[in-house]
């Protein structure tokens, strides 16, 4: 048979079985049987050494010509076959997103994320609204205005993260603390102002009660008849209420932030005879958060006239608190993203907590 009639041949049955392959095993099995090292065509290939010079300058091309278009229809069969079992694949897996989710796969919220939600809803029945500012934050916001002047050792207090200098030269920085959000507070809303300002704040530290990056809630009142006693009794009441207690033993001890005078840092009695800490009662205390008045020149930056209005102020860590009044004994699984740890000590989602309604 001639050789053009023979690749003809070979060719119609080969495509006819290509098409009807209907899987890769099958498409396998026929690219083997044409193709492969002693498929028919690698056979008829093998032919062309004992062929004269005429026969061979027909036959070659021919062959050549026949094992091109077959690879091609193998190849596009074969992705049309791993489409349709893709497709199909698809099908099968469908999830109805409307069903509720499984209990194994539901989220809960993290102890930070609560305890902001029981702060927040604290401050918001004292009238406390709620105020929020970038991460990245400049020079002025984080430092300059609130009393750091430039070179001031006081800078040095905080472990600051610098970002590379911009085309002015000045850096921008991940905030230290929460305090700058007090600055755009007083910036953009005249007083009277009463915000809390929860937050994300960075520092270069990193160990075993240290993260370098943590959680604050700041507090701000602004008004003209504000002083020492309000920020004590606000505070310490709040803290009764977060603690779920009648009555807390609140201490001010004097202490230094630039951004307030006088500043103090609050202590609560507790006991911590017993392995945990009880709060409210007992000999110790517990350190729980910076304090003051906000100082004359921090008002003054924020274009308000300290002659006539005083403000109170106060910050303090989110991370330790949750710690302490759920009883998490270590720091560093919070931010290590463990499912059954926040399945453990997590919280529902949707249950927002009221001063009414109960906070947890
Ligand atoms: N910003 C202070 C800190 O991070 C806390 C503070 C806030 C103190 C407001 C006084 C008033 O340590």
């Amino acid at each position: 048979m001639a050789i053009e009639e023979q690749v003809r041949d070979i060719e119609a049955e080969t495509a006819q079985a290509i098409a009807a392959a209907g899987d890769e095993a099958a498409l396998e099995a026929i690219r083997v049987a044409e193709l492969g090292k002693k498929g028919r065509v690698s056979l008829l290939m093998r032919e062309l050494g004992g062929m004269s010079p005429q026969q061979r300058q027909i036959a070659g091309p021919a062959l050549n010509g026949l094992k091109d278009r077959l690879t091609a229809l193998i190849t596009a069969r074969r992705s049309d076959l791993e489409t349709a079992a893709l497709n199909r694949r698809l099908e099968a897996e469908r999830e109805d997103m409307t069903l509720p989710a499984p209990r194994e796969a539901a989220g809960a919220l993290h102890p930070v994320m609560q305890v902001f939600e029981e702060l927040a809803a604290i401050f918001a029945d004292m009238g406390f609204a709620v105020a929020e500012g970038p991460d990245i934050e400049d020079d002025f916001h984080n430092f300059t205005a609130l009393n750091f002047p430039p070179g001031h050792p006081a800078r040095e207090m905080h472990d600051t993260f610098f970002m590379k200098p911009g085309p002015d030269g000045t850096r921008k920085l991940l905030r230290t603390h929460t305090s700058p959000i007090q600055v755009r507070a007083m910036l953009n809303t005249p007083p009277p102002l009463r915000i809390i300002a929860p937050g994300r704040v960075y520092r270069k530290d990193w160990d075993a009660t240290h993260t370098p990056m943590f959680h604050q809630i700041e507090g701000l009142v602004v008004d003209q008849t504000v002083h020492m006693g309000h920020l004590r009794s606000c505070l310490t009441e709040a803290f009764a209420r977060f603690f779920e207690t009648p009555a807390i033993h609140a201490r001010f001890r004097p202490h230094f932030f630039p951004f307030t005078e006088p500043s103090a840092e609050m202590d609560i009695r507790c006991d911590r005879s017993g392995g945990g800490i009880r709060v409210g009662e007992g000999d110790d205390w517990l350190e729980i958060l910076g304090c003051g008045m906000v100082h004359p020149n921090v008002l003054r930056s924020c274009g308000i006239d300290p002659e006539t209005y005083q403000g109170f102020a106060f910050g303090l860590g989110v991370d330790r608190l949750a710690m302490l009044k759920y009883g998490m004994p270590d720091l560093r699984p919070y931010f290590e993203a463990d499912v059954d740890w926040i399945r453990h000590y997590g919280f529902r989602p949707w249950l927002l907590p009221t001063v009414t309604g109960g906070l947890s």
